[in-house]
């Protein structure tokens, strides 16, 4: 790509943005690049009677680093709603463009709120841009998992990890925001940008331990679920269990690295029957990458002798089940929820037994 753009410039001064996550350094070697099909192009020149090797080429150009924060589901609104906006460049004419050229962004022209103040934009060098995106997901990942290490830790004193988290999050030091314990993390971002800056760490000689143990914390957190199963249910041989949810979260059909497919691979090891119920998945006849699993058409027919339930991923559909007749239609009436956002009262006062993460 960057060769074709490289092999194409011509004309006035052209800016190429990078918006994708993009290994740190990346900015620097699509320059490389794009000089690379400039040469290129200026030997297919010379060689039909252009012009001269020594005539300078029209290829007037910088790179920029523009990474985006832009959630699966939420894209427009996370557009036209930044927290802000970081532009990489050691070239200030190209920053004074990308500057114009998010002027209505930055005033919050689309916005929601257009009293806001504007938009902040931070300006970088080009790797600190592109490390910017790597250590924000990063840090929400290691959010997550630090509340849930807390969680575990609540399970085993008797503490309850909402009111803890609560109890945190309204330090405005902290923020409530990534605070809700469950099951752990997943999609195709978080996991990929974590790995990558382990990796690019390793790569330049240093051990990343906290980001390790993000990412050890996350794993053993999917099994957290099974290990609640196996208290309740002792033997899983043989059970049918139920789980609400197989996205890696709501609003999405994505469930690249969803917690639900650990889960599944799970269970199925230990010789339960898996069902499941996902609002979208169940309708949309998507079944890449499910195996092992009856995806049934609603949480009715999920509950059908079912020995336990999971809640594993927080779709707003699923505080509206009628929870009592599904407890009916259930073997054993066991909810465990993976994600900490059903009424605990609620829920037993439909029959069901509850099982919180960090209860
Ligand atoms: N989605 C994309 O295509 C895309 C592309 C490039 C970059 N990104 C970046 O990746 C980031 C992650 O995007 P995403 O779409 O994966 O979604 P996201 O930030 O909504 O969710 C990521 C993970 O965090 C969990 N989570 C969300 N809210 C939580 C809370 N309050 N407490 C605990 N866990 C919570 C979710 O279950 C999910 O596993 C974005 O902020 C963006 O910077 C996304």
């Amino acid at each position: 790509m960057a060769r074709g753009i490289g092999a194409h410039l011509n004309g006035g001064y052209k800016v190429i943005v990078n918006k994708s996550t993009v290994p740190i350094g990346s900015g620097d070697w699509v320059r490389m690049i794009v000089l690379d099909g400039i040469a290129e192009r200026r030997k297919a020149l010379v060689g039909a009677g252009g012009p001269t090797v020594e005539e300078p080429i029209q290829a007037d150009f910088d790179v920029v680093s523009n990474p985006e924060f832009l959630r699966e589901g939420s894209a427009v609104y996370d557009t036209f709603n930044p927290d802000r906006i970081v532009l990489g460049s050691n070239s200030d004419r190209a920053i004074q463009l990308m500057k114009d050229l998010y002027a209505p962004l930055v005033d919050r022209s689309f916005a929601e709120d257009t009293n806001l103040p504007p938009v902040p934009v931070v300006v970088t060098d080009l790797s600190s841009a592109e490390m910017v995106k790597y250590a924000s997901n990063a840090f929400l990942a290691t959010k997550i998992s630090f509340i849930n290490e807390v969680a575990n830790i609540c399970d085993r004193v008797g503490a309850d990890v909402t009111q803890v988290a609560m109890g945190i999050g309204l330090d405005s030091r902290i923020g409530k925001k990534f605070l809700q314990a469950g099951i752990g993390w997943g999609g195709s971002c978080f996991p990929k940008d974590v790995l990558a800056l382990l990796h690019t760490a390793e790569d330049y000689g240093y051990e990343a331990d906290l980001l390790k143990a993000t990412v050890s914390v996350n794993q053993h957190q999917r099994l957290v679920a099974l290990e609640k199963l196996q208290q309740e249910l002792k033997i899983l041989k043989g059970k049918t269990i139920g789980l609400l949810g197989l996205t890696f979260k709501p609003d999405t059909d994505d469930m690249r690295d969803a917690p639900s497919l650990t889960l599944i691979e799970q269970l199925n090891r230990l010789g339960a029957k898996v069902k499941a119920y996902d609002p979208i998945v169940s309708q949309s006849g998507l079944r890449h990458g499910l195996t092992g699993v009856i995806v049934e058409s609603d949480a009715a027919h999920l509950a059908d002798g079912c020995d336990a339930l999971v809640l594993v991923t927080d779709w707003a559909q699923f505080q509206d089940l009628d929870y009592a007749a599904l407890a009916q239609r259930m073997h054993s009436p066991i909810l465990i929820d993976g994600r900490n956002v059903l009424d605990r009262e609620t829920l037993i006062r439909a029959g069901f037994q509850y099982v919180g993460i960090g209860h």
